[in-house]
């Protein structure tokens, strides 16, 4: 296993759309090896969302690991290790939106106010090649649908509504987190 660099907001890769992972490259070493080296490197740079672009390797692949306790997001349920290959995203209510405060190990430095839908379903083929659908709600919904997106090559500064609502995070944490508000850094 290996610490891969995360690449930056400027990079070509993070703005192309990911191919499909092939059924024959599912239980391939080089796939095993990215897949493990994008969870040495989630787990390094402490984020709880990696897509394979932000590693510079233009596959449908993201994984999601938000441990139990974790301090920062502590009131949240955790979310298991999953490995999402192929992920495709349902919509299940367009009508509730919610917003969090959202980063990204991609735009460090940053926190942007992004509202989202708050129910999906997710269908996603894991790495044993096996076919799974989990559904998402609340906060969980958006962490699954920022990593989704940049598969598609889309970033959430992409989706703030209001520029008013993106800073540095020093700033985030001085004059908005006082005021108890729920954040989302992958
Ligand atoms: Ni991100």
């Amino acid at each position: 296993m290996a610490i891969r660099e995360i690449i930056r907001m400027g990079h070509p890769v993070l703005r192309e759309k990911a191919r499909p992972v092939r059924e024959d490259e599912i239980k391939s070493g080089d796939l095993c090896r990215l897949v493990d080296d994008m969870i040495e490197t989630l787990d390094d740079a402490g984020g709880i969302g990696l897509a394979a672009p932000q590693v510079g390797v233009g596959l449908q692949v993201a994984i999601l690991n938000m441990p139990e306790g974790a301090n920062r997001y502590g009131h949240f349920e955790a979310i298991p290790l999953t490995v999402c290959i192929n992920p495709r995203m349902t919509t299940l209510d367009e009508t509730r939106l919610e917003g969090y405060w959202e980063g990204c190990l991609s735009v460090p430095g940053l926190r942007g106010f992004v509202k989202r839908p708050q129910s999906l379903r997710l269908d996603y083929t894991d790495m044993d090649g096996v076919a799974r659908q989990i559904e998402f709600n609340g906060f969980h919904a958006t962490v699954c649908q920022h990593e989704l997106d940049h598969l598609d090559g889309v970033l959430y500064v992409d989706r703030i509504t209001d520029s008013r609502l993106l800073m540095f995070e020093e700033e985030f944490m001085r004059f908005v987190q006082p005021q108890g508000v729920q954040e989302l850094s992958d």
